[in-house]
């Protein structure tokens, strides 16, 4: 018996890094999962099923108000319930570590597109049905640069910024509705050989930061995700959770 049994969770930016961690995790614990991505979330589905658990793949820009509305009805067509979302996907490797100047409106306009206004989209999407239901747990994804204000990366700083808001503005409006609505957020976790052509020196100054003083992993997250979808949180809303290794005590 799995703590999330019976429960359908939506898990945006599911395709690959921590997204990926997160959907198989949900499934570990008895979730059923809706991976939800721009690229092919095949991969993190056929694990899943490969493992004996139940998921879909499911391409989605969170941006896009009518593809979020569809991914909810599709989950619900092939599930008949949502439970859980948790708004993963962001605007972040591929934004310009750089000078405010040097950053372009167009891209400014992309990361909140996807970062704030898509995590409002898919929680908007999902709404209907947690609240037919009078249940459901929402999970935003924030990130420790904002805390540390990170130089060279104001857009990206600033849409995570808003996520913390989002989160405790949300949390009140849905619960009457029995919604939670919480932020996990994650410190640095380079997951991927992209972060060190990105990067390189960062990974060392933050591990000596931290209380455990090693390279954050995805599977790090999981734990508290898993808490935040279970009947563990249930009184649990409007919250931000570090998972940082005790990088600093925020
Ligand atoms: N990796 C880190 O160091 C770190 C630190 C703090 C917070 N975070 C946050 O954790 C989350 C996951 O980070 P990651 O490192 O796994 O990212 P990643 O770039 O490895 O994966 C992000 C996924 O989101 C998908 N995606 C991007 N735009 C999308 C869109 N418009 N619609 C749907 N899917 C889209 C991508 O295709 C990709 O599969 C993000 O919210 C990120 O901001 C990451």
């Amino acid at each position: 018996m799995g703590m999330l049994d019976g429960r359908v969770v939506i898990v945006t930016g599911g395709a690959k890094g921590i997204g990926r961690a997160y959907c198989r995790g949900l499934a570990e614990h008895g979730a059923t999962v809706v991976a939800a991505d721009l690229s092919d979330a095949g991969e993190t589905a056929d694990e899943i099923m490969s493992l004996g658990g139940e998921a879909m793949a499911l391409r989605v820009d969170v941006s896009d108000a009518a593809q979020t509305e569809e991914m909810a009805a599709s989950a619900v067509a092939t599930y008949g319930r949502i439970d859980g979302l948790v708004n993963n996907a962001a605007f972040y490797m591929a934004a310009t570590r750089s000078l405010m100047e040097d950053v372009s409106p167009d891209e400014w306009d992309l990361c909140f597109a996807v970062n704030v206004k898509g995590t409002w989209l898919c929680s908007r999407a999902v709404a209907p049905t947690m609240k037919a239901q009078q249940s459901g747990k929402i999970v935003n994804i924030a990130s420790m640069t904002v805390n540390d204000g990170t130089p060279r990366f104001l857009h990206y700083v600033s849409s995570k910024s808003a996520i913390w808001g989002l989160t405790r503005a949300m949390a009140r409006e849905l619960g009457p509705h029995g919604i939670a609505v919480n932020t996990l957020t994650p410190d640095y976790i380079p997951h991927d050989e992209q972060y060190s052509s990105v990067q390189p020196e960062v990974d060392v100054a933050i591990r000596a930061r931290r209380a455990f003083s090693r390279t954050q992993v995805p599977e790090d997250m999981v734990g508290t995700l898993i808490y935040l979808m279970s009947p563990l949180s249930d009184f649990v809303t409007g919250q931000n959770i570090w998972v940082n290794g005790g990088s600093g005590f925020n």
